[in-house]
């Protein structure tokens, strides 16, 4: 699976995450890859809320890793601060993947250890836009 679509605005990257919030199964990992402020925190706030999830949620920059619960449980890590892959395996990733959904800003770090139906999702500038493409083995 590949598909590209612009998000030229908020908006755009809420009807994507409405879009695909409903395709998604338990055990389901994303992977966010995107520069600074390329919008993966917004994206998953806005999947997270068409997933079920009422609270508010916030960038797990400095806490590396938030749960949520909606109609799954929702794992949102960002692995920005992280400089070791063994770091990665500190946090436990592997048992997080199990009963949840779990979603990764910067993951390159935990590259070896994404499942392999992993749904990576890659944000870029382009111009004044933005664009996404999105990959699934
Ligand atoms: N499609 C979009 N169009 C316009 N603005 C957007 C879009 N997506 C996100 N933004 C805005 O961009 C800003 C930065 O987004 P966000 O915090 O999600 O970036 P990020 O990729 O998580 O960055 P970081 O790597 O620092 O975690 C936010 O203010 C958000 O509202
Ligand atoms: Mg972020």
């Amino acid at each position: 699976m590949q598909e590209e679509r612009i998000l030229s605005s908020e908006d755009d990257t809420i009807i994507f995450a409405k879009e695909l919030a409903p395709k998604l199964r338990k055990g389901d990992v994303l992977a966010l890859y995107g520069e600074l402020g390329a919008g993966k925190t917004f994206f998953t706030q806005q999947l997270c809320k068409f997933l079920g999830v009422t609270e508010n949620v916030s960038s797990p920059s400095y806490v590396l890793m938030n749960e949520y619960v909606g109609t799954y449980i929702i794992h949102h890590l960002d692995l920005y601060r992280l400089d070791a892959a063994e770091e990665v395996l500190e946090l436990g990733l592997y048992d997080l993947y199990e009963n949840a959904i779990t979603i990764i800003e910067w993951p390159e770090i935990a590259n070896g250890m994404l499942p392999k139906n992993t749904i990576h999702i890659y944000f870029e500038f382009i111009d004044q836009n933005r664009k996404v493409r999105i990959s699934r083995k």
